[in-house]
């Protein structure tokens, strides 16, 4: 494999950091650490980006009311951010800011490129648009609360008129659809597909790049009175990360996975490929579009009061316990809530009860019966033996599969699938009563067990990375043994191996009475 095939790159969306971060935002940089964990561990050559959008008008509103200015609004709460990242545990290689000057000069670029090749031209815009959503909207997307006009994500919108550059996006519909067509694993989940589809095939109008009424984004080259559209500015974020527009970019870019939320769709599917097609730049090769979580079934809002915040969800419940309740519990791409009944009855059942029971059982039987030392399995495996090594290596290469459209969470179904018939075939082979009469089975049981707990631990790594570790540490894994290769690999086998100190890795959420 070449250098080139080899790497992998992918970003989250950039977060306004108008505010602090929030559990959506720690959602989405989960699932892509995640990711990016999994691909280290088949040795891809990794390049995660993460960062904030902090242009626009929605920042210098929002920083007027604290009496701020924009600058030092994002200068506040971009910290929070890197912040929020650290505590989730994430392993991203670059955060960037937009306000950086490596991202101007990207920007420029691209807006030149665009210019060049004839799709940018000045006109007059009159129309809708939603600050919140930083969003333009036509009429018919429009409905009416009480007066008051609201854009599809049920925010409202304000008209519009001043001179502006436009996009010939309308260019770009039939380009598009074709580029839809010949790759249909562009947009992933299947179903966002359809709906990107239906919208571009119900026409596209050229869209409004510039805006005059504020100053606060990068300036539109040879007109200072202008500045760029701040999705214009947001999007290219993605290429200066690669380190465009140095030649060297192509080394990184195109992006394998822009993983983002729902809502922003319409930008990454549409607009930025358009954008991108006009510069003449490679195209992303996935958009994943991941779905929203609410707090108990309700939409997060500060007036509703219930915004809870991912470090006080992490201090409560622990790092690998969130990171695996949501990715457990939220099938990728649709929809998810959260509340505290759900994330202890997960982590109780599933890491204390499934997973963290049968280390303690079959480490502390390897603690009294061997002396401390994972035994010598017999030559004679039975076909119990057999059918438990053959589906957890099985599993290893489903897992491989399942990467390729980060179906995580089929991932975890079938690891635990695969916990509990480990679970199952511990208490059937019934390892204490073999401790009485034969030794050289309990041995066996006993190695069956723990070494498939191994390779167990080796696959959940990239999601409990902590207590993966803890584990691993446990049974005394070589640190240069546990890659994905190492699962099947017969020379990363652990018997003799001395086990650890035994103590619980995942301690049982205590149910309060409150
Ligand atoms: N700045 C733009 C993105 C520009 S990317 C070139 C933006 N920022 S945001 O702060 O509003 O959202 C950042 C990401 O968090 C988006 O992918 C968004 O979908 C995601 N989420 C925001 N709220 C969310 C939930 N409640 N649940 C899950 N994800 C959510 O949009």
């Amino acid at each position: 494999m070449t250098k080139k095939q080899n790497k992998f790159y992918l970003t989250t969306a950039i977060s306004y950091p108008n505010g602090e971060p929030h559990i959506g935002h720690a959602y989405e940089a989960i699932i892509t650490d995640t990711v990016a964990r999994f691909n280290r561990l088949i040795d891809k050559d990794v390049f995660f980006l993460t960062g904030t959008d902090e242009h626009g008008i929605k920042m210098l509103q929002t920083a007027k009311k604290q009496n701020l200015e924009a600058k030092d609004l994002a200068n506040k709460n971009a910290p929070l951010f890197i912040d929020m990242l650290s505590k989730i545990n994430s392993t991203h290689d670059d955060f960037i800011r937009t306000t950086e000057d490596r991202h101007r000069d990207a920007c420029i670029e691209i807006w030149n490129r665009m210019y060049e090749n004839g799709d940018i031209y000045k006109d007059k815009y009159a129309g809708w648009y939603s600050v919140r959503d930083e969003a333009y909207y036509e009429e018919k997307e429009l409905t009416k609360d009480d007066n008051e006009f609201l854009s599809p994500q049920g925010t409202p919108v304000t008209w519009v008129e001043e001179e502006s550059y436009f996009f010939r996006l309308s260019n770009y519909q039939e380009k598009l659809l074709e580029y839809y067509k010949k790759h249909p694993e562009f947009i992933l989940p299947a179903t966002r597909k359809n709906e990107v589809t239906k919208f571009v095939e119900s026409g596209l109008k050229d869209l409004s790049i510039s805006r005059t009424t504020f100053d606060w984004g990068i300036k539109v080259p040879n007109d200072e009175s202008h500045v760029m559209y701040v999705w214009v500015d947001a999007l290219t974020n993605y290429l200066t990360g690669a380190n465009f527009p140095h030649p060297d970019y192509t080394d990184k870019w195109p992006a394998n996975f822009h993983i983002i939320g729902k809502d922003i769709l319409r930008f990454h599917a549409v607009y930025w490929p358009a954008f991108l097609m006009s510069a003449n730049i490679e195209l992303p090769k996935i958009v994943f579009a991941h779905g929203f979580l609410f707090n108990k079934g309700v939409k997060m809002s500060k007036s509703l009061g219930n915004v809870v915040s991912p470090t006080e969800l992490i201090n409560k419940y622990g790092r690998d316990q969130i990171r695996y309740f949501f990715l457990r519990e939220v099938s990728l791409g649709n929809d998810g809530s959260y509340d505290d009944d759900s994330i202890t009855r997960r982590v109780n059942a599933d890491l204390a009860n499934d997973l963290g029971n049968l280390i303690q059982r079959s480490c502390s039987m390897v603690a009294k019966n061997c002396n401390n030392i994972i035994p010598t399995p017999s030559t004679n495996k039975t076909r119990d033996d057999i059918l438990i090594d053959t589906e957890i290596t099985n599993l290893s290469y489903k897992i491989l599969d399942y990467l390729e459209h980060i179906e995580i969470n089929k991932i975890l179904n079938d690891i635990w699938e695969q916990i509990s018939a480990l679970n199952k075939y511990f208490s059937d082979q019934k390892p204490w009563e073999l401790r009485k009469n034969n030794t050289e089975r309990m041995n066996t049981v006993l190695y069956t067990t723990i070494e498939n707990i191994r390779k167990i631990a080796i696959m959940l790594q990239p999601v409990i990375p902590d207590s993966s570790e803890k584990i691993l540490n446990l049974l005394g894994v070589d640190l240069n043994k546990r890659k994905f290769n190492d699962i099947n690999n017969k020379d990363s086998v652990i018997q003799s191996n001395t086990i650890g100190v035994l103590s619980p890795i995942f301690p049982k959420i205590e149910i309060s009475d409150e």
